[in-house]
């Protein structure tokens, strides 16, 4: 973990938010890598849940909305988690965080002293409006709640029909009482989400489930996770969100345990009841769909998928990123940085892929060292133009997983990391 979180600072994934006034718990700022890896990850997703369906739809709702909504939902008064605070020092600790609590009880020589439970509420406040006493609102705890509130907009605006989807991919917030590991629980984050709205029926929605959960599971392996360190973990009832009938995590095991990777909870007519929103189908039937969702984090897989490419071996640190995901696809060298023909050839090709490839340029120091740079960022390869170039127009291509290195032509480079990144 420290090694991958050095290297995200050191490169450029990720820098702790506010770093210069002393940073500020649970925010996090991505770097340039960090914001590249994001992006490909993000753009993965709604591939995979928008393009590659007709039954789903995509959908950007605003990030504050009236108050009313999450009083409807139930946030207001359930989105809470349960909190006791230290009596020797006040420190505040989630009551379900037994580690934690052990830890904190370890500086008081293993003793511990707490408060009774009491329930915390994780939604963020923020103030609008120029009078004074000013607005309260919130910024949203979960994404999901936009989608329920423009249900109805969205059916009459398209054809969609039940069994239908609305995938959304956006920011939350939460005031998380011991925010940690990481960019793992932060206070603001990004979530990737689908609301699936199906018929009501307890046979066919829990189908639909199982569907959803697999398919979910197979994109992460898909996309290069390793199958052993992932999980289903079905929620116990007490620890189960206010909205969810049932629900399983697909868990990943990082250098600080299982640990939640994405959710899929079966929401029942909980939302769209509390909404009083209903669906009227061809026959003129009326009723409130149930809902089956997939939420995982963005910030949650960009730190997962870092974790699981970071590979050592004698010579090298490399990120064995899957190349879709990777920051950039390829990168150019010319051999030489002081021989002008092989620069301006170099130049060359690295303008010809940029326009639709992400692509890296380095002529510092010799080409061992711009390989290990390029390992350590997870480029899947690196194109060097040598004296051979000049002679037949083709290059050296490098495999970043098995350093092995072919002659292409410079005609079929494009051809060749495109056909790599199918
Ligand atoms: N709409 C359902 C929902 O929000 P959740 O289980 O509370 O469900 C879904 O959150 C996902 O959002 C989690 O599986 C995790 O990936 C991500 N997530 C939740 N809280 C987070 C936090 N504090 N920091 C980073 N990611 C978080």
């Amino acid at each position: 973990m420290e090694k991958v979180v050095s290297l995200c600072k050191r490169r450029g994934f990720v820098f702790q938010g506010s770093e210069i006034y002393g940073g500020y718990a649970g925010f996090w700022d991505y770097g340039p890598l960090g914001v590249e890896l994001k992006n490909n990850i993000k753009s993965e997703w709604w591939k995979e849940m928008v393009y590659k369906r007709d039954d789903i739809v995509g959908l950007d709702a605003s990030i504050i909305m009236n108050p009313e909504v999450w009083e409807a939902s139930g946030h207001l008064e359930a989105f809470t988690d349960p909190l006791i605070e230290c009596k020797v020092c006040h420190k505040r600790v989630r009551a379900d965080q037994e580690e934690k609590i052990k830890e904190h009880e370890n500086e008081h020589s293993g003793k511990g002293s707490w408060t009774e439970a009491r329930t915390f509420n994780l939604m963020t406040e923020v103030f609008l409006g120029v009078t004074e006493p000013k607005e309260k609102a919130y910024l949203r705890g979960e994404i999901t709640q936009g989608v329920f509130v423009n249900f109805k907009n969205v059916i009459d605006s398209t054809r969609v029909k039940i069994p239908f989807g609305i995938a959304q991919i956006g920011k939350a917030f939460r005031n998380e009482i011991t925010p940690g590991n990481f960019t793992f629980r932060s206070r603001e984050f990004e979530q990737m989400e689908l609301e699936y709205f199906v018929e009501p029926g307890e046979k066919e929605s829990k189908k639909i489930f199982d569907f959803w959960k697999e398919e979910r599971m197979k994109w992460y392996v898909s996309l290069g996770i390793n199958k052993e360190k992932l999980r289903f973990k079905e929620h116990e009832p007490e620890k189960r969100a206010h909205y969810a009938r049932f629900a399983e995590d697909i868990e990943y095991n990082a250098p600080f345990g299982w640990s939640e990777f994405e959710g899929i909870h079966h929401r029942g007519d909980y939302d769209l009841g509390k909404h009083k929103l209903t669906y009227k189908d061809e026959e003129g039937r009326e009723y409130t769909p149930w809902v089956i969702e997939t939420s995982g984090g963005v910030d949650r897989a960009t730190l997962f998928f870092l974790l699981d490419a970071y590979k050592e071996d004698e010579k090298r640190v490399f990120l064995k990123l899957n190349p879709k995901i990777a920051p950039y696809k390829v990168a150019v060298f010319p051999l030489l940085a002081n021989k002008e023909e092989l620069v301006k050839k170099a130049r060359m090709i690295f303008d010809r892929l940029r326009p639709t490839l992400r692509v890296a340029w380095d002529d510092r120091g010799n080409i061992g060292k711009r390989y290990f740079a390029q390992d350590e960022i997870g480029t899947p390869w690196c194109v060097t133009v040598d004296f051979q170039t000049l002679e037949d127009d083709t290059v050296t291509i490098r495999d970043r997983d098995t350093a092995k290195q072919e002659r292409v032509k410079i005609d079929e480079l494009e051809k060749y990391i495109k056909k790599g990144l199918e």
